[in-house]
């Protein structure tokens, strides 16, 4: 059976012993569509937003959940989660652009990154965004700048580097002192950036920003995060009569990929996080802030998988099976940058025992092209069509085209239909920027 643990909640199996996902048969979804292929669990998105404003909703009035879409981002997304209620963040001008393509309201986007081109700003002030939050002295004065040329005061949040160490990969951490992010609060550079964005004439500073990490299932580090800004929150009014009113933790809450995965509740980080706010401004004595969080994988993860057909199944002896699919390392990075850990199963023989253990691997020319090591499926066989769950977040995100491979489609589902929300690359894609050699 399923695990619909790791698998989207609407996820079964049919009649035909087939994988069913959004009511949709995904083997005929793989052959109305092509493979490799994303399909978007509609419900399991929309169930993920509210989810959200019903654990936080319960808790306080002040808050605001803000999708991080760099998890997956395109139009049909920005537009979904609007109609959810929630606002957006965008790290770049890329995701700027797709957000409000999806007429994502303006007011409702924070702009974050460590290195916004002048393009970047001037395209978020022109559309009016509603928070840039400032990561570096550059931005500040280029923030200032464009927005006195442009006559207007501009909204902003200040980030910084709050020194909390998550329990997860090195590579998603940011909270350190040692990151490209923000300003840090142990040398004093946060000190610093929050005296001249109030010296600024046309920004106006509304709080504070961390993101201390992803994948993240120990959400004590989330209060310890808490605890550090609140210190600093108080140093500013104190030295410069700041009233702090919105304090925005950033994302991380981690999925379960694999079932042994043991992730925590949105209504357990809500109550660590909404508590820890709570807690601080008392003990501090300043009113309670506005409080944001910026989760991405934990909306967007579980409710995607890819689908794979096996092209090769190529059989050590007595040391390995690989099953070799037609996507890879351009739709899936994650393993090889993070080691990530999936399961897979074959859609075609969902009702089949899993009683063979094998590797499952793209077409890439790396050895390192591995998906998932060592999980256990149905007998593998040419022409099967092979699932990875729980690849809704930073799998289509940071897809490539490595081997001139076209970018998969991107599907939602629901109900028994489906709707494409990013089309197929094709060769002539690849090669549309190409030029040839001067003559
Ligand atoms: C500033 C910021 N906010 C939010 C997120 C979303 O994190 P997650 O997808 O783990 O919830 C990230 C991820 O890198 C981030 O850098």
């Amino acid at each position: 059976m399923t695990h619909t643990l790791i698998y989207p909640h609407t996820s079964t199996h049919n009649a035909a012993g087939h994988l069913e996902i959004g009511g949709c048969d995904v083997v005929d979804l793989a052959r109305a569509f092509g493979t490799p292929l994303f399909v978007y669990d509609e419900q399991a998105l929309r169930d993920q937003c509210r989810a959200y404003h019903a654990a936080f909703g319960a808790r306080t009035d002040l808050y605001e959940i803000v999708y991080a879409s760099k998890a997956f981002s395109c139009r049909a997304m920005a537009e979904l989660v609007a109609q959810e209620d929630l606002s957006i963040d965008v790290a770049t001008g890329g995701e700027l652009a797709a957000a409000l393509a999806g007429r994502f309201p303006p007011e409702r986007i924070y702009f974050h990154g460590n290195n916004k081109s002048a393009a970047e700003i001037e395209a978020g002030l022109d559309a009016g965004i509603g928070h840039f939050v400032v990561d570096s002295f550059e931005e500040i004065d280029r923030l200032e700048a464009a927005a006195a040329a442009r006559g207007r005061a501009q909204d902003v949040l200040v980030r910084v580097t709050p020194g909390v160490r998550p329990d997860t990969h090195d590579f998603v951490r940011t909270g350190q002192q040692d990151s490209k992010f923000g300003f840090g609060l142990a040398d004093g550079s946060a000190h610093e950036a929050v005296r001249r964005l109030l010296d600024a004439p046309h920004l106006r500073l509304h709080g504070v920003h961390a993101h201390i990490g992803s994948q993240i299932f120990a959400l004590d580090a989330y209060r310890r995060e808490v605890e550090v800004l609140f210190v600093a929150i108080d140093e500013w009014r104190r030295d410069f009569g700041f009233e702090c009113g919105i304090v925005n933790i950033g994302g991380g809450l981690g999925i379960r990929y694999t079932p042994s995965d043991q992730p925590s509740s949105i209504a357990e980080f809500a109550d660590v996080s909404v508590n820890a706010v709570r807690d601080g401004a008392a003990r501090h004595h300043v009113p309670v802030p506005r409080l944001l969080v910026e989760p991405g994988r934990s909306i967007a993860g579980k409710a995607a998988v890819t689908v794979y057909t096996v092209g090769t199944v190529k059989v050590i002896p007595g040391l390995r099976t690989y099953v070799a699919v037609d996507g890879g390392m351009s739709d899936n990075l994650r393993p090889m940058l993070y080691e990530s850990r999936y399961e897979a199963m074959l859609a075609n023989k969902a009702e089949e025992p899993a009683t063979d253990l094998v590797t499952v691997v793209g077409k890439h020319c790396e050895s390192g092209d591995v998906l998932v090591r060592d999980v256990r499926i149905a007998p593998p066989e040419p022409g099967d069509i092979l699932v990875t769950p729980g690849t809704g977040a930073y799998g289509y995100a940071m897809a490539n085209n490595y081997n001139a491979q076209p970018r998969p489609a991107v599907i939602l589902v629901g109900a028994g239909r489906a709707h494409v929300i990013i089309e197929r690359e094709t060769w002539d894609d690849v090669l549309r920027l190409q030029r040839p050699l001067a003559p």
